[in-house]
């Protein structure tokens, strides 16, 4: 590349981005936090219902509108962040895509697979990129991860086993909108890890689930298990609950929330034909023998992998996506199918069947 198009990409890449937040609450936050460490964008404008986001507003100087309606129409906007709560992002997400900005949105995408084509359609029509806040897409160790099963080097990918078992604090459900459905531990963090199984193992092909609710007996289940099988034919658990105290969770396990002292304990592991991955420790067991198998001792080797901020690294990305110069790495048709697979764990426990999610939700 000659002298002339180099400095073209590094003024690509530099080029400021204006960005407009709709919902200033935990995450919404969170993204501010990550926008300060990066010159090059600014957050414009803040929306949001609630008196104490226009605090946060005053505390960044940044002006403040109470909806987004006002705001996307009333200033020059690059791209919009999503961070309401899940009902509200197919609506905050339109609007944003129908006015011509590009939008990052909060995980899950939406709560249904209509709000979630909706979505898909609109971008399409008006030229603009989607990308889903599934930062844990971000991290080397998930990038090391997915080359070492993608690439062979746990051989063929045979079976994963993974769980997510914390004790969310009592406090967390004094709102109602808490102890519904929508904001159980299925929607707001089995979500995060069907991602992942999808982005490490491949896409899934079928689900069976149970829930139960015998602990808090809110409308919101207390715990889930589920069975999977993936179109590249490996096999697949996963445990989940948010009522019982372990040190098995990917927030212990990497220590990315600050507010949950991390334990480095493993919640998955990943069995192939010729070894397997503790995860997210990135522990790799190999046998000495060839083949590789139950005779020979079976050694320990630590995979290296920095830890950035992912927060940081999704701005930057949505940043790229708007000036043309990336592509997402999980848009609205991935995140679509992540939501299928998490909407199918509900549908199987409810009757009692084997979910196969369709070619459509899985391409
Ligand atoms: N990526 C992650 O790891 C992660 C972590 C936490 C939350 N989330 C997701 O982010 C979303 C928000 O979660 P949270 O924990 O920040 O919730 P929150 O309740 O702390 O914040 C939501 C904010 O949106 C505002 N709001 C509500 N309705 C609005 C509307 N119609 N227009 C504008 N603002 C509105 C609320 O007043 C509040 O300030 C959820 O979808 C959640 O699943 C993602």
């Amino acid at each position: 590349m000659g002298k002339i198009q180099d400095g073209k990409k590094i003024n690509a890449y530099m080029s400021p981005i204006r960005l407009g937040l709709i919902g200033a609450g935990v995450i919404g936050q969170r993204h501010l936090r990550a926008i300060e460490a990066r010159p090059d964008i600014t957050v414009a404008g803040v929306a949001d219902i609630s008196a104490t986001a226009e605090e946060v507003a005053e505390r960044y100087s940044i002006p403040f509108y109470s909806t987004a309606k006002s705001m996307i129409h009333s200033l020059q906007l690059d791209g919009m962040i999503v961070a309401t709560p899940t009902e509200h992002h197919a609506s905050a997400t339109i609007e944003s895509l129908l006015a011509g900005r590009h939008v990052l949105v909060e995980k899950p995408m939406v709560g249904t697979l209509e709000e979630a084509k909706q979505i898909i359609d609109v971008a399409r029509e008006n030229q603009c990129h989607v990308l889903v806040g599934h930062q844990r897409r971000y991290y080397e160790l998930t990038t090391r991860a997915r080359e070492i099963v993608q690439q062979g080097e746990i051989g063929q990918l045979v079976c994963v086993t993974g769980q997510w078992n914390m004790r969310k604090h009592d406090s967390y459900y004094d709102p109602d909108w808490r102890k519904q459905w929508r904001a159980g531990p299925i929607l707001t963090n089995l979500v995060h890890e069907i991602d992942l199984l999808r982005y490490i193992c491949g896409d899934i092909h079928s689900i069976s689930a149970e829930t139960a609710h015998s602990v808090q007996g809110f409308e919101k289940e207390d715990a889930a298990a589920m069975i999977m099988r993936f179109e590249n034919g490996a096999l697949g658990t996963f445990l989940l609950s948010d009522q019982t105290p372990s040190p098995w969770s990917w927030e212990l396990a990497t220590g990315e929330n600050a507010a949950f002292p991390p334990t480095s304990q493993n919640a998955w592991r990943i069995m192939g034909t010729m070894g397997a991955l503790d995860f997210p420790n990135l522990t790799l067991w190999k046998h000495h023998g060839t083949p590789p198998d139950w005779r020979y001792q079976i050694d320990r080797r630590r995979v290296q992998s920095t830890w950035q901020d992912a927060y940081i690294r999704q701005i930057e990305h949505f940043a790229n996506i708007i000036r043309g110069v990336e592509e997402p790495c999980i848009d609205a048709e991935d995140a679509m199918a992540t939501v299928a697979a998490t909407l199918a764990v509900f549908e199987s426990a409810a009757q009692g069947n084997r979910i196969v999610l369709s070619r459509e939700a899985v391409v």
